[in-house]
C-alpha cells in the first residue's frame, strides 16, 4: 500500500526478484478488501498515518516499509499499526526479497501447521490437561508441537508437564516493554524436550499479554512446527481472541454437571463468534446422569469426545508427570484420535 512512485518501483523490483506478483493499493480504502487475505502486507511510510486513521483490523505479517530518512523514527507508528517489522531500504532489501520468496507459489506453504485451542466450560474443567495431553500425544507421534499457555492466571502450563525446572524462556521474558516478540528465534529459545516445545507463563507477577505477542508466537509456531496447541483462559482477553480467531479447531471441555453446563453456555456465546469449528469434550462422571449427547445438544455444539476420571492421571499430575505421556488410558486414546483427525496421521502412530 503506497502512492509513493519511487518506493513502489523499488518494491516491484524486489518482488520480481522474489518471484511474486504484487497487488497494489494506493491507500487504505482500496486496500481494505485485500488486507486480511493477503499472505504479506507492506505499508509504505507515506500511507502509515492514513492506515492508522482507517483502523484496519490487526493482522500478522505486516511490514512498514520506507527509504532511509523517511522512517525515522518508524517504530512508534509501526507499533500503533501493529506492524511486526519495519523495513528500511536499501538496507532491508535482501530481507524483503526473502519475505517475498516465502510467499511465492513454488514454496511449501510456510503456514502449514495445524493450530488447535482448548478452553474450559467452567473453572477446573480439565482444559489444560486436555491441551497438555494433545501436545504430548502429538510429540509422541514425532510431530513437532508447540504448546502455548494463553492463561495468565493458570499457574504456568509448564507445571502440567512437570517442566518447572526445564530451561528456556517463558512469556514475560519474551515480551519486551511493548509486548513484541522476535518470531524467528522464539521457538529455539523455549523449553523443549524431543518434539515438544512449550511457551508457558511463569510464577511471577500477573501480566497481560498483548495480542501482537500472541499473533507473533502463533506465527512462529506455525512456521517451525507441525501442530500448535493453545490452552485458552475461559475469560477471553484480547490475546485469547487473537488465538481463537486463528485456530483450525477448538475444543470446549465441560464436566457433565448441571452448573458446568450453565457456565459453559456463556463461554460458548463468547467463543463461538471467533471460531468456526468449536466442539465439545465432555468430562465425566455425571452425578446427575446427564448424557454427553444431551449436553452437546443443549449447548448446540458437536461432540468431539468424552474423558473419564483417571485417578492415576490426577495423582501423576501432582508428581509432575505429563498427561498421556505413556500413551495409555482414556485421555491418551481421545488425544490420539483427535491428533489423527487434526493432522491426518494415523491414530496412535507412536
Ligand atoms: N482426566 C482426568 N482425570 C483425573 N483428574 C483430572 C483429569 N483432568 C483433569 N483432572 C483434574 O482436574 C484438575 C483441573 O484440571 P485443569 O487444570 O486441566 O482444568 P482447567 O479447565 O484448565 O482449569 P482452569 O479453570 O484453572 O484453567 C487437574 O489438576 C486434575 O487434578
Ligand atoms: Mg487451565
Amino acid at each position: 500500500m503506497t502512492s509513493d512512485d519511487a518506493l513502489l518501483d523499488d518494491l516491484l523490483r524486489l518482488a520480481a526478484a522474489g518471484g511474486v506478483e504484487v497487488d497494489l493499493a494506493p491507500d487504505p480504502v482500496s486496500a481494505r478488501s485485500r488486507w486480511s487475505p493477503a499472505p504479506l502486507v507492506l505499508v509504505g511510510s507515506d500511507q502509515a498515518q492514513p492506515c492508522l486513521r482507517a483502523r484496519l483490523p490487526h493482522r500478522r505479517r505486516l511490514v512498514l516499509v520506507g527509504r532511509s530518512g523517511q522512517l525515522d523514527p518508524g517504530r512508534d507508528v509501526a507499533d500503533l499499526m501493529g506492524a511486526e517489522y519495519v523495513a528500511v531500504l536499501p538496507a532491508a532489501e535482501p530481507w524483503l526479497v526473502d519475505r517475498f520468496v516465502e510467499c511465492g507459489p513454488d514454496r511449501a506453504n510456510p503456514v502449514a501447521a495445524r493450530v488447535v485451542a482448548v478452553l474450559g466450560g467452567r473453572g477446573g474443567a480439565g482444559a489444560s490437561v486436555v491441551a497438555g495431553g494433545l501436545a504430548v500425544t502429538a510429540a509422541r507421534s514425532r510431530l513437532r508441537t508447540l504448546l502455548v499457555d494463553a492463561d495468565p492466571l493458570g499457574g504456568g502450563l509448564d507445571l502440567v508437564l512437570g517442566w518447572e525446572q526445564q530451561a528456556g524462556l517463558r512469556w514475560p521474558a519474551l515480551t519486551d516493554a511493548d509486548g513484541r516478540v522476535d518470531a524467528s528465534s522464539l521457538v529455539r529459545a523455549l523449553p523443549s524436550r524431543g518434539d515438544l516445545v512449550v511457551l508457558s507463563w511463569d510464577r511471577g507477577d500477573l501480566r497481560s499479554l498483548p495480542s501482537s505477542a500472541m499473533a507473533a508466537a502463533l506465527d512462529a509456531g506455525r512456521r517451525a512446527c507441525d501442530l500448535v496447541v493453545v490452552d485458552l483462559p475461559r475469560h477471553l482477553d484480547d490475546a485469547a481472541v487473537t488465538a481463537l480467531q486463528s485456530v483450525d479447531r477448538a475444543f470446549l471441555v465441560v464436566p457433565a454437571e448441571l452448573r458446568a453446563a450453565a457456565a459453559a453456555a456463556r463461554v460458548v456465546r463468547a467463543a463461538a463468534p471467533h471460531c468456526a469449528d468449536l466442539s465439545l469434550i465432555i468430562r465425566g462422571p455425571s452425578p446427575g446422569r446427564i448424557r454427553a449427547a444431551e449436553l452437546a445438544r443443549t449447548l448446540g455444539l458437536p461432540l468431539a469426545g468424552t474423558v473419564r476420571p483417571e485417578p492415576v492421571l490426577g495423582r501423576g499430575l501432582e508428581r509432575g508427570e505429563a498427561p498421556a505421556a505413556d500413551g495409555r488410558g482414556p485421555l491418551a486414546a481421545l488425544c490420539q484420535r483427535l491428533v489423527g483427525e487434526l493432522t491426518g496421521t494415523a491414530p496412535g502412530a507412536a
